[in-house]
Formats: C-alpha cells, sequence, structure tokens
C-alpha cells in the first residue's frame, strides 16, 4: 500500500517528464502515430496522350512518362498487381490543333476519353479519376475560355468545364476533378450530373483550395498546359490567402462537392488542417505536385536526404494535418514500401 507521504512526494512533473517509455519499442512507435499510410489512399497521376504507343520521359519530373492509350495498359497493370486503387487522367493532345474553347478536352477520340474507357475495360476494380481543366487542350493555355481583352470569362468556362466533366462521366469516369479554380463550376458540374442521370455515380473532386505559385513547372513541362500570356494568378489562390481558401472550401462545399483537394500540400498544411475542419463530413485530399516531387528528388541526388525517408516524413505529414487521400507521384514507390 502506497502511504499517502510518499504518494506526494513524486511531483506529477517528474512522472510526466519521461515520455522515452512510450516509443521505445518499433511497435509503440507505430501505436504513436495517428493515422498510418495505406496503400488505398494514394492516387496516382498519368499522362495519356493521343499518340498510342508514346512512351516519353520528362527530364523535370523523374521516374514519370508520358504515355498513349496503348503502353499505358501493360504499365498500369504492373501497378493494379502491387495493389494500386486509383489514379488520375491528365490529357496530353499533341496531335491536333488546339483551339481557344479546348474543344480537345473531350474529343471523344481524344487521350482522355479513350483512355477512361481502356482502364475501365481492362481493370474492372480500379477507380478512375479525372482532372477536368481546360489548359491543356486551349491555344492560349488558360484553364477557362477568355474574353477578348484576355480576362476569363467566367459563365461560358464553367457551361464549358462542367459539359467535359459530364462527357468524362458518360465514358465511365467514377470521378470527376476540376481544378481550373474558376468561380462557380461546382455547382454547373452538379447540375449537369444530375440532368444526366449520372451524379449517383460519379463523385465530385474538387480542388477547392489551389494555389498558384512555383511547383507547377514539372506538370507543364509534361501536360504543354503552360499559358502562352500572363499567369493564373487571377484565378488561382495567392499564397498567403488562407482566408479566400476558407471561403473557397465553404462555398465549394455549399454547391455539394463530394470531396476537396487542397494543393500543394507541404507548404500549404496549415490549409489542409482548416480544411479538415471546415470540411469535416467529406474526405479531405492534397496534391503532393510535380514541383514538390521534384525538389525531393533533387535533394536525395545532391545527397542532402534519403529520398525513401523523406517521402515517408512529407507524406506522414499531411496525414498528421488532417488530409486522408494523397494525389502523388510516388505512389508507385509507395505501393512497394507499404504492406498494405
Ligand atoms: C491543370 C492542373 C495543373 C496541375 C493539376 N491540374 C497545372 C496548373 O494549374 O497549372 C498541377 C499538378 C502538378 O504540378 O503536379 N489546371
Ligand atoms: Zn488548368
Amino acid at each position: 500500500m502506497v502511504h499517502k507521504a510518499e504518494y506526494l512526494d513524486i511531483h506529477p512533473t517528474e512522472i510526466s517528464s519521461v515520455l522515452a517509455g512510450g516509443y521505445f519499442h518499433p511497435l509503440l512507435r507505430e501505436w504513436q502515430q495517428g493515422a498510418q499510410l495505406h496503400k488505398k489512399m494514394f492516387i496516382f497521376p498519368l499522362f495519356v496522350s493521343d499518340i498510342e504507343d508514346e512512351e516519353t520521359d520528362i527530364p523535370s519530373l523523374p521516374n514519370i512518362k508520358r504515355r498513349g492509350v496503348k503502353t499505358l495498359i501493360p504499365y498500369v497493370a504492373s501497378l493494379v498487381e502491387k495493389g494500386l486503387s486509383s489514379v488520375i487522367l491528365f490529357g496530353v493532345p499533341l496531335t491536333k490543333e488546339k483551339d481557344p474553347e479546348g474543344t480537345l478536352a473531350d474529343d471523344p477520340e481524344g487521350p482522355v476519353i479513350q483512355a477512361i474507357k481502356a482502364l475501365r475495360k481492362n481493370f474492372p476494380d480500379l477507380f478512375v479519376m479525372c482532372d477536368v481543366c481546360l489548359c491543356e487542350y486551349t491555344s492560349h493555355g488558360h484553364c477557362g475560355v477568355l474574353y477578348e481583352d484576355g480576362s476569363i470569362n467566367r459563365e461560358t468556362s464553367v457551361r464549358r468545364i462542367a459539359a467535359v466533366a459530364v462527357n468524362y462521366a458518360k465514358a465511365g469516369a467514377h470521378s470527376v476533378a476540376p481544378s481550373d479554380m474558376i468561380d462557380g463550376r461546382i455547382k454547373d458540374m452538379k447540375l449537369g450530373l444530375i440532368k444526366a442521370g449520372l451524379a449517383h455515380r460519379c463523385f465530385v473532386m474538387s480542388y477547392a483550395a489551389k494555389f498558384s505559385g512555383n511547383l507547377y513547372g514539372p506538370f507543364r513541362d509534361a501536360a504543354g498546359s503552360a499559358p502562352s500570356h500572363g499567369d493564373r494568378k487571377c484565378y488561382q489562390l495567392p499564397s498567403g490567402g488562407k482566408g479566400l481558401a476558407r471561403r473557397a472550401l465553404m462555398r465549394d462545399l455549399a454547391e455539394g462537392t463530394d470531396g476537396v483537394i487542397v494543393k500543394p500540400s507541404t507548404f500549404y498544411l496549415d490549409v489542409i488542417s482548416e480544411a479538415s475542419n471546415i470540411c469535416q463530413d467529406i474526405p479531405i485530399c492534397t496534391y503532393h505536385v510535380s514541383g514538390e516531387y521534384a525538389m525531393l528528388h533533387a535533394a536525395a541526388e545532391k545527397g542532402v536526404v534519403d529520398l525513401k525517408s523523406i517521402a515517408f516524413e512529407a507524406h506522414n505529414g499531411f496525414l498528421r494535418a488532417g488530409a486522408r487521400l494523397i494525389i502523388s507521384y510516388f505512389t508507385p514507390e509507395f505501393l512497394e514500401w507499404l504492406e498494405q
């Protein structure tokens, strides 16, 4: 029996000062972790061109290739075998001429519609998401349709973007993910899907908090989507704009989105955390974008970091902040690194 006097001798701060007992064993270190990385959390970006048998390296994006629909299938098969559960498609038209309205985005013979059909046919369990934007398909490289003065025409843009999303869903996409950041497109997209009788089998994943900045360069090399004039600062958010991000998250939630993306990831962990509070009832996704991925590779090549350890550290950070899904170019590596 502990005498009262002895018990009082131990000051509470002495007891709590030794934390090491909580994590000295590898199993304890796992117990200390909240959410764990899991293969099913990963969504893998695929760049698909309209040259069927293409397989081209993207110098600024290590280990990632742009492929045609024919070369895509055996590659995806090798990943599905390792546990890949979902992909996000980006179309890259290389053979046909682009126009100001981005007509090629939902060309029935174009790379995205063809890839949706081929993936659905070959991999019945694979979840197929499509990025929806016009920048890869417009002659001017902007994400929407423009007025004559070069500014974004909101009405015609969201109408066009919603129509593209409906056509992807018609072709069999399980999910559409608008990345244009033009106001009001979630509402138009949901209404379009409802009218087409597709809303019950298509998940709308809004890039709700997408910031402009320096981290999309390698992606634009891969997709050929750099704007020919100006930049995207009038529709993507300014990096200091936390208030705007909160409003965008609330707005897209109110417009009926099924999930939200915060993008980029590493420098916006506070926004991921905001999203997990504001959008408690829907899945929160973050996009570890091309520039972040390329930076980690560059640092590893310089010997500054170990690639595998830093990839785990980065992706664990997203989970800690509140993300439950991650779009990541590291997906093939994580399929090797994770047991399930
Ligand atoms: C298209 C789009 C972009 C990315 C995803 N969708 C490029 C951009 O907005 O300029 C970037 C993804 C990445 O960098 O990996 N709007
Ligand atoms: Zn775009």
